[in-house]
């Protein structure tokens, strides 16, 4: 867990960060492959993040951790030609990708930006509003990164933010590492280990919206449906998508990398519709809040 103050731990930040940066930027190309089948699960989440964050026409918005551009791409659209958006995220080969997107939607009103969530390097109360989608629980520390949002805003600007709830809730990430453990002998991160499921418990949200100066935090659930045409097709999607367990697996001997995978076919199959289609619904947590 990284906490403290000291230097060693500001070195443990950094290094942290640098890994982030190196994983998320071999993510990137699996994030492409997929993202239509993301995007489809993930529309009506946007929708309310947008919402979340009263989004209006003319407004200069900050989108972190936007990767290929989400919800990035659906505020330049909603902003329209005198608003400005700053899509803003660590790892350059997902910037690159969505700088593609951009250009094929043809938004000239949307930058890209090479920044860490904790240390923007944007002017104070330079934004109307800012949107986070699928960010604060990967932060090393999110009450940072909060804060470096709200510094960012104008005072009384709105932010539309989500995380994933906890793993119970969302079998379409935890379902691989509850295998994995239980096949491959791969140990889950302990709680607090900055990572997707990190942030899901009811009122967490909220508190690190508080804690970060937010006011006026309204937090609602939503759910994604992420759908899957087989089990097998679940498995081709979290064999190439999830970097870290792939990585991990990797170091494992061949016979339990197999079976693994395996057994993760199997139990997804056991969740799938007699059409043999894999519907997962997940929770996330969407919240509104104040600058
Ligand atoms: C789960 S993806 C979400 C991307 C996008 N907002 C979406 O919802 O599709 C997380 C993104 O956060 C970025 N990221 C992770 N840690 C970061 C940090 N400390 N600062 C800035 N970006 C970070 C990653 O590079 C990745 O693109």
């Amino acid at each position: 867990m990284l906490d403290g103050m000291g230097q060693s731990s500001a070195a443990e930040h950094a290094e942290y960060r640098t890994r982030q940066r190196e994983q998320w930027a071999i993510s990137a190309q699996a994030w492409k492959r997929w993202w239509a089948r993301f995007e489809e699960g993930a529309g009506a989440l946007s929708k309310r993040i947008v919402s979340a964050a009263g989004i209006e026409p003319g407004m200069r918005v900050l989108d972190l951790c936007t990767g290929l551009g989400e919800p990035g791409l659906r505020v330049a659209r909603a902003v329209g030609s005198a608003g400005r958006v700053v899509g803003a995220d660590l790892a350059r080969p997902m910037l690159e990708f969505a700088r593609e997107r951009a250009a094929e939607a043809r938004l000239s009103n949307i930058s890209f930006a090479e920044m860490e969530g904790e240390h923007l390097g944007l002017a104070a109360q330079a934004f109307d509003a800012a949107t986070f989608r699928w960010g604060p629980m990967l932060m090393d520390d999110p009450v940072a990164s909060l804060r470096e949002v709200r510094r960012v805003l104008k005072p009384g600007a709105r932010l539309g933010v989500s995380v994933w709830g906890t793993g119970k809730e969302v079998p379409f990430i935890a379902l691989a590492g509850i295998v994995a453990e239980e096949i491959g002998g791969i140990a889950r991160p302990p709680p607090g280990t900055p990572g997707p499921l990190r942030m899901g418990r009811a009122g967490e949200l909220e508190t690190a919206l508080a804690d970060a100066g937010f006011t006026d935090v309204r937090c609602e659930a939503v759910e994604v449906v992420m759908s899957f045409t087989s089990a097998a097709q679940y498995v081709e999607f979290t064999r190439d998508a999830s970097t870290t367990l792939r990585q991990k697996l990797d170091q494992q001997p061949e016979a339990v990398r197999t079976g693994v995978w395996k057994e993760l076919e199997r139990r997804a199959g056991e969740l799938a519709e007699t059409s043999g289609e894999l519907r997962l619904s997940n929770r996330c947590w969407c919240a509104g809040a104040r600058a």
